[in-house]
């Protein structure tokens, strides 16, 4: 269940909180056990609903959220950790994610941080969003210990340029991708 818009996309909408927690509570009472959020969207709106609805229930849910690269230095991953723990209201992220590669700031040095997150328990998996096949070997390598799980990505009926080798990639290495836009934000149903 993706929450990009749920609670504001760049900014905190709060009007229609309560039928966004409604609508997560629904798809988890559905059977839905995976939710996808980030510190970016809402500006950290959309984790703190998505809190309020896991709340008492987070053991039988996946808990999914990512960092932005301006918090990709040491520190910033820790204190952005901790920010999106205290938001959700949990005391472990299922996956944490680097929402898109970064240029200027070293894989290395954003691996090291994760792993220590890791290593305390605040995070269970290690993932990356927007990278491509060059950018997870490198991800990969910059980690001592571990895997990157996962590679969030668009991936619909129209945006098939994964296909080429991405796809491929992580299939043979093991890699989740995880299809973002997967309804084409609407598109598909447009006459
Ligand atoms: N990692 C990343 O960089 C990244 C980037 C984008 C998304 N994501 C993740 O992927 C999730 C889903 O992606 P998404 O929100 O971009 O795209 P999506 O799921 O393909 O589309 C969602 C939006 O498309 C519109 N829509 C869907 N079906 C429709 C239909 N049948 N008729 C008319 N409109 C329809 C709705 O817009 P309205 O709300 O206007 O009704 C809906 O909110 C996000 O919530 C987020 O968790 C990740």
């Amino acid at each position: 269940m993706g929450t990009y818009g749920i609670g504001g996309r760049t900014a905190p909408d709060r009007p229609l909180n309560t039928e966004a927690v409604t609508a997560l509570k629904l798809g988890f009472s559905l059977g839905m056990r995976f939710v996808d959020t980030a510190e970016m969207y809402g500006a950290g709106h959309s984790e703190e609903l998505v809190g309020q609805a896991v709340r008492g229930s987070h053991s039988e849910m996946f808990v999914a959220t990512k960092v932005s690269p301006e918090h990709f230095d040491y520190e910033g991953v820790l204190r952005a950790a901790d920010r999106s723990l205290k938001r959700l209201g949990i005391k472990c992220i299922d996956l944490y994610q680097l929402h898109w590669p970064s240029s200027s700031i070293p894989i290395r040095e954003t691996m090291r941080a994760m792993e220590r997150l890791q290593s305390e328990g605040k995070i269970r998996h290690v993932g990356v969003s927007n990278f491509s096949v060059e950018q997870i070997v490198e991800a990969q390598k910059a980690l001592s210990k571990g895997q990157v799980v996962s590679n969030q990505v668009e991936y619909n009926l129209i945006s098939r340029g994964i296909e080429r080798d991405l796809l491929g990639y992580c299939e043979r290495s093991k890699i989740t991708v995880i299809a973002y836009t997967p309804l084409g934000r609407g598109r598909f149903s447009e006459p």
